[in-house]
């Protein structure tokens, strides 16, 4: 049985600290459920970490469904949430419902995330009344980074913190069962967590929220590209995978790999056979 979008909003009433994710493929999927995270989100990131784009914005509905799916065939005790790219939520609620909806039927999610506060609160509203659990995300909203002028942390002066508080609310209103707080202030998540009865999902915002995310291949260290300061490695898989590769190459152009230990053999008599059909 999955976690479900009620036992995450449990956990803040319970007090209980959770770890949540993202993933893109089969593989990782599993190595997270093993690891025993509660939440795994297919992150528009895949676009700049998987896909080798400079933001999230050229990703599409299709990309997050097609990973979606490997998500949830390597998974079965996560809950999946299939994050809505740019443009596939914004237009209208019905354009929402219809693409949110798709995340669920065809990719197996069981909930989808969206970017914004206030103004989405109407979609959100919608969305979870059709029975689709929403995350909501605040604070560096990386789809919006031509309109935010960069990748900045937000919420630092008075009226941008105002700003955010009134955000949270208004997707807790709606109907968010929990919201992404992605480099804002830690006081300023502070804040937010003490005045929501649902978790607060922290990156880059500091200890105080009710849970984490990050980008498992900062996590992992597999995208070396760029290490945002909020990322914590806690392995080093790119360079372990470099010298692999480098070792497996040099093995090949010596003769040292592959060996009679990764070959396969012909049997005595048909081998006898094909050598005297060659005399
Ligand atoms: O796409 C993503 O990976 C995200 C996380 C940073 C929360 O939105």
């Amino acid at each position: 049985m999955r976690t479900t979008t009620a036992d995450i909003r449990r956990k803040k009433a319970s007090g209980e600290r959770f770890a949540a994710i993202t993933a893109y493929d089969v593989v990782t999927a599993r190595l997270a459920d093993e690891a025993g995270i509660p939440l795994i989100l297919v992150g528009d990131s895949l676009g700049m970490v998987v896909l080798g784009y400079d933001t999230t914005i050229p990703v599409r509905l299709e990309d997050i469904l097609h990973h979606t799916r490997a998500v949830v065939r390597g998974s079965s005790k996560a809950l999946i949430v299939a994050d809505l790219p740019f443009m596939t939520y914004q237009k209208s609620a019905e354009h929402a419902l219809e693409n949110a909806g798709r995340c669920l039927q065809e990719g197996g999610a069981q909930a989808v995330k969206l970017e914004g506060g206030r103004a989405m609160a109407d979609t959100v509203s919608q969305l979870t009344s059709a029975g689709i659990p929403v995350m909501g995300h605040i604070g560096l909203t990386p789809q919006s980074v031509h309109q935010l002028g960069g990748f900045k942390a937000q919420g630092k002066d008075l009226a941008r913190a105002r700003e955010l508080l009134a955000d949270a609310i208004a997707l807790q209103e709606a109907g968010a069962f929990a919201i992404v707080l992605e480099c804002i202030p830690a006081e300023l998540s502070k804040q937010i967590t003490a005045r929501l009865g649902i978790p607060t999902i922290g990156i880059g915002a500091g200890p105080h929220c009710d849970a984490e995310i990050q980008v498992v291949s900062d996590t992992l260290g597999w995208f070396s590209d760029f290490v945002p300061k909020h990322a914590k490695q806690y392995a080093n898989l790119s360079d372990a995978a470099a010298d692999a590769l480098r070792t497996y190459v040099r093995e090949v152009e010596e003769g040292a790999f592959p060996t009679e230990r990764e070959s396969i053999s012909l049997s005595e008599d048909v081998l006898r056979e094909l050598e005297g059909e060659g005399s």
